[in-house]
């Protein structure tokens, strides 16, 4: 029986530029997406997959993300008393339980895997998964729930994987594929960011990641790989031949929220998909288009 996975690592310690000015007092994980931050929507996941503790890799400014999860008796209080019970009920599934959150300060962005390694002594020896809360991932099944299932079936380590256009190939970690099981593949080589004429696909790692802890015991070397940094890319590498090493094409729609473009389609996506606001906005959206198209 593998051991379940109820740790999960959040690094949101980077510095957030392509969001500058809004990141200068703003996070980047509580920027909002409808009504909610970019935070609560991988908790959410996080939960649904059965994760009971949250490990926050967070750094200097990032104090509104931890002020967000904890509670609010005044506006609870006040909430109640004016009958506004459906509010109230939101805002208390925001709530996280004492000891349920741990933070853990990067005192210098040295990099993804350098982040997720800041979190060793609270992981331990047991697999844990890792998430990117500005990957916004849009499922029947939420994304990290789908790869704990398939995981129970592999173990080893286990990265999400979408394919991308190959002239983008160089903004992800790309997977070198060694057998291709359709959902899932087996993976013989992983490159982060390679020269587009390089990549061995066009597979890329999006971020949920279920990992084994030798995964933090290679961190430890704090090798640097691409732009200087200590990446995760390079550590799960290393255990391709030990561990093993799995691809998960998900099932869903994945939101690059650290781009400006990607947090727009988002935002448009979502409210769409949501009942109160969807005929509104596509009204609007409707006329922009015609103005648009008149234009042109
Ligand atoms: P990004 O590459 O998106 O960097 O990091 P960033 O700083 O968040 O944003 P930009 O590119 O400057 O706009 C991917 C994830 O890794 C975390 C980030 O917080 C983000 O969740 N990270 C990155 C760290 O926690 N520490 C680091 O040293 C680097």
């Amino acid at each position: 029986m593998r051991n379940k996975v109820t740790k999960a690592v959040f690094p949101v310690a980077g510095l957030g530029t392509r969001f500058l000015p809004a990141t200068k007092s703003v996070p980047k994980e509580i920027m909002t997406l409808v009504d909610r931050p970019l935070v609560q929507y991988a908790i959410d996941e996080a939960r649904a997959a059965g994760i009971k503790e949250f490990i926050f890799i967070t750094s200097r400014g990032k104090s509104a993300l931890e002020d967000y999860f904890d509670q609010s008796p005044i506006l609870e209080q006040e909430l109640r008393k004016k009958g506004k019970l459906d509010i109230l009920e939101d805002l208390k599934s925001t709530n996280m339980e004492s000891g349920a959150i741990a933070y853990m300060r990067q005192h210098k962005a040295l990099g993804l895997g350098h982040a997720v390694w800041c979190a060793r002594r609270l992981i331990g020896d047991e697999p844990f998964a890792v998430m990117l809360p500005d990957d916004v991932i849009s499922a029947e099944k939420p994304c990290l729930q789908q790869m704990v299932e398939a995981y129970e079936e592999t173990g080893g380590n286990m990265v999400a994987a979408m394919e991308v256009p190959y002239d983008k190939a160089s903004s992800y970690g790309i997977l070198d594929v060694k057998d291709d099981m359709g959902a899932m593949v087996s993976v013989k080589g992983m490159v982060e960011k390679p020269n587009v004429e390089d990549a061995p696909s066009n597979l890329a790692v999006i971020g949920r990641y279920i990992l084994d802890p030798a995964v933090l015991r290679n961190l430890n070397k704090k090798q640097t790989g691409a732009g200087g940094e200590i990446q995760l890319t390079d550590a799960i590498a290393q255990e391709i031949d030990a561990t093993g090493v799995y691809g998960y094409r998900f099932r869903g729609q994945r939101f690059d929220c650290g781009s400006k473009a990607g947090f727009l389609q988002a935002t448009v996506a979502f409210g769409l998909a949501r009942d109160d606001l969807k005929d509104d906005l596509r009204g609007f959206l409707d006329s922009v288009m015609q103005i648009e198209n008149a234009a042109e």
